[in-house]
């Protein structure tokens, strides 16, 4: 089996060495765009340009480097490769660790002394209870279940929302179109941990925002084009939500000129609310592999119908 690894700007070395230590049979190498083709069976990707599919009419399966796969389904990939995508993979942890930063710099008033510092200023702020601050959790998956144990560990009030009705234990859980109005009015503070798909791009829009509680927070760690961006704003402006912490962008990396830089109720991160975790995805993927090579039901294959 031939195996290529098509991840640009990423060190392939510490990638190969791993993949062949582990599966010494398979013939890994790193995707030439200006080479010939190698006939490659699978390939591990990171938006991969569409030439990768031209140049090697073999591929089967290929391996996302990331969770989500707007970018790869945005691309016109062979009907017949099979899309496998990273489920968890050390994702959910930082996702969570990520959330539980993001609530506690609210419900513990640290943006508040944040801006304090700049002017030397001792000011203990007088402090509100957890049940003040209900959170919504959208999307329900191997990141956002996590996601939603973590607050719920550390004594928040959460409830979740899926596609199609799940259980987890101490969350009240939210299915489809017709709870969404239900979910929405008991959530103040509003995470989004849901791929982007054509039922999930614009949800979050000025509909949405209106039905939250009063002096609401968006936490978008998905993807941005989930957030209408000047609903945002026009919410912000009305009082009703009170500020966002925004890991992701409808263009990304986000513009200099764009109004959420000079926004001080905007907290924001480049894009690395969960990262990429070399060891973590190895493994991963070779447990694929191998399934591969006995012939057996690969894990994380993506629904290209359903979009995730
Ligand atoms: P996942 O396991 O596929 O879970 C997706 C969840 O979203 C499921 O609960 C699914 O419902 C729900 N969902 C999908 N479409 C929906 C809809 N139309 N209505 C309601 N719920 C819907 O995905 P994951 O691994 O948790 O990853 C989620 C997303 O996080 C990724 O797609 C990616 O965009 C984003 N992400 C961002 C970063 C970052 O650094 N910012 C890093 C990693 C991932 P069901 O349970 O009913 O299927
Ligand atoms: C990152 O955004 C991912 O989808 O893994």
């Amino acid at each position: 089996m031939r195996v290529l690894f098509a991840y640009p700007n990423e060190v392939a070395d510490p990638w190969l060495v791993a993949l062949r230590l582990a599966l010494p049979d398979i013939a890994f190498s790193v995707w030439n765009p200006s080479g010939p083709p190698v006939g490659a069976d699978a390939a591990l990707v990171w938006r991969p340009p569409k030439a990768l599919f031209e140049q090697e009419p073999t591929l089967k399966v290929i391996f996302n480097l990331g969770a989500g796969v707007d970018a790869l389904l945005a691309t016109d990939i062979p009907a017949a490769i099979r899309i496998v995508r990273l489920e968890d993979a050390g994702m959910a942890l930082q996702m969570a660790e990520y959330a539980a930063f993001a609530l506690a710099r609210l419900s513990r008033d640290f943006d508040f002394y944040e801006a304090n510092q700049k002017h030397a200023r001792w000011q203990p702020a007088r402090g509100t209870p957890r049940s003040a601050w209900p959170v919504g959790v959208l999307g329900l998956g191997a990141i956002g279940r996590q996601v939603a144990d973590t607050l719920a560990a550390l004594g928040y009030d959460v409830r979740g929302w899926s596609r199609t009705p799940r259980q987890l234990e101490g969350i009240d859980t939210f299915a489809g179109a017709a709870q969404w109005p239900d979910f929405l009015a008991r959530t103040r503070v509003l995470i989004n941990v849901l791929p982007l798909t054509d039922e999930t791009r614009d949800l979050i829009d000025h509909r949405c925002l209106s039905q939250l509680l009063p002096g609401a927070h968006v936490i978008n760690v998905g993807r941005g084009e989930t957030l209408v961006e000047e609903d945002l704003l026009s919410q912000m402006e009305s009082g009703h939500v009170a500020g966002a912490t925004l890991d992701v962008f409808r263009t990304e990396p986000l513009p200099a000129d764009h109004p959420f830089w000079r926004d001080r109720r905007i907290y924001i991160t480049p894009h690395v609310a969960a990262r990429t975790l070399r060891i973590e995805s190895i493994a991963q993927i070779v447990e694929n592999l191998k399934r591969l090579l006995r012939g057996e039901t690969l894990r994380g294959v993506v629904d290209r119908e359903r979009g995730y």
